[in-house]
């Protein structure tokens, strides 16, 4: 939440930080500003709403600026999303600047304090807090003034501070937040994420909490925020390139993303799964075979998108391994009285890795002696450092605020996690393991396939349903959590209000529900529950209520029930939500396209969550 970027070196910094702000984006689009040295002043422009309103700001004074620069796209916390609110933000002198992701918690407290000094503030935020503060604290030397106000503040935080007076110099700091380094031969970077890097370099250093950069003309290094002491990091080479990041000639970032996904999930399952014999290896999962006996419990934590994956993974690990296994909503677990000890295993999915509250919710697991795993996208993230064991999903940067391709490569990396533990506690044999790993590759053969098709009948599908006000999504076992995703990807880009239900459950209440302005989305593959779902479809249907169904090709019993089918190929039970969320994926992106939404940056939401 939030997107920082900057720059120290010689180039022309304002088209480097309009790139990086248009790479990080998807963090948050309330306003957006950024910051230059010029001729011993810092000159700075802001806009409310989305990076263009800055662009046409800036554009004439682009030819200019100098190599020394800070830039910010925000996602409201404190304050309203006004141009006044946008940072950077200023001390009182105008000489010094701050851009900010995070909450400062204790900032009113601050605010009294520097506001009885004399101090004027001119936002709302929390973060001109900093800036007042920092101001405070100067006394010539700019990283000493940074130390002495950090140690103040309570909250998380990733900041870039400039200051006139030191045209050369760009000081960052994070706590909590994340923020990374890039470093190229000519120039240093910093950012909020790796996108916003990628046209300038590979080569990064990722800051950890109480950690701070100090960047100059042609040198940079790190320091500990506390007590100034310089930090040897190593730089890691990443393994993106900037078009990944690209849209590739589709219309939005989404689309791109849904389409990738055959590629993503053969690129999670590569080189983990020995073809001849089946034997799943999962070398960074930091479990030695004794671990994996010892473990009488699993607790899987995630948000969104990523707890529907963990609510299906629940499924496999207790069918196959036969492991109890617990899912929580990360806010809850963190907060909750947590029964998890060195004999429960703690599992943690994120696309981000920075999610504050899956963040919060493992440190919580690991003081109680949890060992923790996380399943994650993002390489080098605060997650990955921090967990014992990474199983990372290879869905490349996903960009578009909906989950589509992490979410797909989530399920493909727990089912190879599944595998791997009932092959060390032998609770698979040998022969079906091999099959079931042979079905996970096999089914990115059959979504690349359909997936053209699906589009097509999604598209004129959706002409007779994008204008309802309401939706429910249904589904029975593997699929309720499909259900789930399918009815949070609708609300999200389209706004139409849309509930997921276990099929099950519509006669303890929703039923009250149905009528022609409801229409359902039912899930029914020929699966073992299959008859279960029919029969709830049956009942759906004798209240007049409009049905979706997307089932097994060749089940005619399906059109008899409505004329709007979504037929898919029969793959592995286990497999059913990797491909039966494509459907439903579809149908949100063509029904918020239709409706003129804003599919890739919908409103009030940001990607990476990394505030509670
Ligand atoms: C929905 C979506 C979110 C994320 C959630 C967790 O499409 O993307 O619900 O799944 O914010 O994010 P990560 O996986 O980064 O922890």
């Amino acid at each position: 939440m939030c997107g920082i970027v900057g720059y120290v070196g010689s180039r022309r910094v304002v088209p480097i930080l309009l790139e990086g702000l248009r790479r990080l984006e998807y963090r948050g689009y309330d306003s957006a500003g950024l910051v230059y040295q010029f001729d011993n002043q810092l000159v700075r422009y802001r806009a409310k709403g989305k990076l263009a309103n800055l662009e046409a700001v800036v554009d004439e004074h682009v030819g200019v600026a100098s190599g020394v620069g800070l830039g910010h796209t925000r996602w409201a916390t404190h304050g309203a999303p006004t141009e006044n609110n946008a940072h950077p933000h200023t001390d009182c002198t105008g000489e010094l600047v701050v851009v900010h992701n995070g909450i400062i918690e204790n900032y009113s407290s601050l605010k009294n304090e520097l506001t009885a000094k004399g101090h004027v503030f001119t936002s709302e935020t929390d973060t001109e807090v900093l800036a007042h503060l920092i101001e405070d604290c100067l006394q010539g030397d700019l990283v000493a003034a940074v130390r002495a106000a950090l140690a103040r503040v309570e909250g998380s935080y990733a900041i870039g501070v400039l200051w006139a007076k030191e045209p050369e110099l760009l000081v960052a700091a994070r706590n909590h937040s994340p923020l990374v380094m890039g470093v190229a031969s000519d120039a240093c970077y910093i950012a909020s994420d790796i996108p916003a890097l990628l046209p300038y370099t590979r080569e990064v250093i990722f800051l950890d909490d109480c950690e701070m950069a100090v960047l100059r003309k042609g040198t940079y290094s790190i320091l500990k925020v506390d007590d100034g002491c310089p930090l040897e990091k190593t730089i890691s080479v990443i393994d993106w390139n900037a078009s990944m990041a690209e849209k590739a000639g589709y219309r939005h970032f989404m689309l791109k993303e849904i389409f990738e996904q055959p590629q993503a999930i053969l690129n999670t399952v590569s080189g983990r799964i020995v073809p001849d014999t089946g034997v799943v290896d999962l070398p960074e999962i930091g479990l030695d075979p004794a671990a994996v006996n010892n473990i009488e419990r699993i607790a899987l934590v995630a948000c969104g998108t990523s707890w529907h994956a963990a609510l299906i993974a629940k499924y496999w690990i207790e069918k196959w391994v036969g492991i109890p296994v617990e899912v929580d909503i990360a806010s809850e677990f963190r907060y909750r009285r947590l029964l998890v000890n060195e004999r429960v295993l703690t599992i943690a999915i994120s696309q981000s890795g920075e999610t504050a509250d899956t963040l919060a919710g493992i440190r919580r697991a690991a003081q109680l002696g949890s060992k923790v795993v996380t399943v994650c996208n993002v390489v080098g993230s605060t997650m990955t450092r921090e967990a014992d064991g990474i199983i990372y999903t290879h869905a490349g940067p996903e960009i578009g605020v909906a989950s589509t391709k992490a979410f797909t490569c989530q399920l493909a990396a727990l089912f190879l996690l599944t595998l791997y533990l009932g092959q060390v506690r032998k609770t698979i044999d040998p022969v079906t393991q091999r099959k079931l790993g042979a079905a996970l590759i096999d089914v990115a053969g059959v979504i690349e396939t359909e997936l053209p098709r699906l589009q097509a009948e999604v598209k004129t599908l959706i002409e007779r349903y994008y204008e309802s006000k309401d939706f429910l999504f249904v589904g029975r076992g593997l699929n309720y959590p499909i259900a789930l995703e399918g009815a949070l990807k609708l609300k999200e880009i389209s706004y139409i209000h849309a509930e997921g239900y276990a099929a099950g459950e519509l006669k303890h209440g929703p039923i009250a529900l149905i009528d022609r302005d409801m229409p359902v989305v039912a899930l029914a593959p020929r699966d073992s529950v299959y008859l279960k779902v029919v029969s709830n479809v049956e009942e759906i249907k004798a209240r007049q209520g409009r049905l979706v169904l997307i089932g097994t090709s060749g089940d005619e019993h399906l059109s008899t029930l409505t004329e709007d089918v979504l037929y898919l190929p029969e793959v592995c039970e286990d497999l059913n939500p990797l491909l039966y969320t494509i459907p439903a994926q579809l149908i949100a992106y063509e029904i918020a396209n239709r409706r003129g939404c804003d599919v890739d940056q919908p409103r009030n939401l940001a990607k990476s969550v990394t505030v509670e």
